[in-house]
């Protein structure tokens, strides 16, 4: 099945180790969901609004701010920091606008805010539900879809684990209310799905399916396994055979041997997904370019 079916939701969460490709399938799903007519936001966790932007790098062309902006037809972009999030929730919780303003002025606060285990992601968690709800001018939500680049393997996870942290430190009241919220949303099936990206290899392939196990626990749904950059085979049946029966002598010195080696090793992670996860494994190969060059090639195999 192609990964634009399989991840049909309004919210989709890209995960996966650092340098699998998520930045890239992000911009490249952006493209391509917007290029189908529904408004898109692709956003970027980041810790501080000036912390380099991979995305922007995978997308090309200016770096994204916090306040979403038009990239292109349809495609928006924003980074998600925390800092954000937390002015939002004064905002929507403190009874005067300005008070909010006020109190995120203060450096106490701020460092409170940001140094206070689990405070980060649920701003994060907060300013990502902020967007979802915002309306468009002529009904119906702002962003149909929106697509969030998690920054590492944990996070995800991390978000969903919030009300449990919560429970334990503040009980009840408005803080717990949002996370609460938050965790409904990221849990539903019907509006929030997980993409776990690995690499064509049997370990990142085993830790993704250990990945999936984690998610799944906290009730997130995994709507695909994408294994990215799987080497395109560039040998005929007859040049594989004919480099096989050279290699078996031993000369590992051949030109393609490594080449022949990292397909081999691509099949093997592949036939270990396959057994496991027929159903939303999703095969994406290696394309030309870097950056948005390789974002925009991938968009045709999506
Ligand atoms: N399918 C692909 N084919 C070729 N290069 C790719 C592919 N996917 C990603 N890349 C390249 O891999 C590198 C890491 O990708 P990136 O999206 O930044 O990873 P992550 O966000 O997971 O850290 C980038 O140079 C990117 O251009
Ligand atoms: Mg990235």
């Amino acid at each position: 099945m192609s990964l634009l079916s399989l991840v049909q939701r309004r919210l989709i969460i890209v995960t996966g180790k650092g340098g699998v490709g998520k930045s890239t399938l992000t911009a490249a799903m952006g493209r391509a969901l917007a290029a189908q007519g529904k408004r898109v936001m692709i956003s970027e966790i980041v810790p501080f609004h000036d912390t380099p932007s991979q995305l922007a790098a995978a997308l090309g062309g200016k770096r994204p701010t916090e306040e979403p902006v038009l990239y292109g037809d349809n495609l928006w972009v924003a980074l998600l920091t925390p800092t954000m999030g937390h002015l939002r929730f004064l905002q929507d919780s403190l009874p005067i606008r300005m008070l909010a303003d006020a109190a995120m002025r203060s450096q106490g606060l701020r460092k409170f805010l940001s140094a206070a285990p689990g405070f980060s992601d649920m701003g994060v968690m907060y300013r990502m539900l902020d967007l979802l709800r915002r309306e468009h001018p002529s009904g119906g939500p702002m962003f149909e879809v929106c697509i969030v680049d998690s920054p590492a393997t944990g996070h995800a996870l991390a978000l969903a684990q919030i009300p449990e942290f919560l429970t334990r430190v503040i009980p009840g009241g408005p803080i717990f209310r949002a996370a609460a919220e938050g965790v409904r949303i990221l849990t539903d099936p019907s509006i929030c799905g997980t993409v776990i990206v690995t690499l064509p290899e049997t370990l990142p392939v085993t830790e993704a399916l250990e990945l999936e196990k984690g998610l799944a626990k906290h009730k997130l749904t995994v709507s695909a396994i994408v294994v990215n950059r799987v080497p395109r085979d560039p040998f005929s049946a007859d040049e594989r055979l004919a480099l096989a029966e050279v290699l078996k002598n031993g000369d590992s010195t051949v030109f393609g041997a490594r080449e022949l080696k990292r397909i081999e090793r691509a099949e093997a992670a592949l036939a270990l997904l396959k057994e496991k996860h027929p159903d939303h494994a999703v095969v994406l190969s290696e394309v030309d370019g870097t950056g948005a060059e390789a974002s925009k090639n991938l968009v045709a195999l999506l």
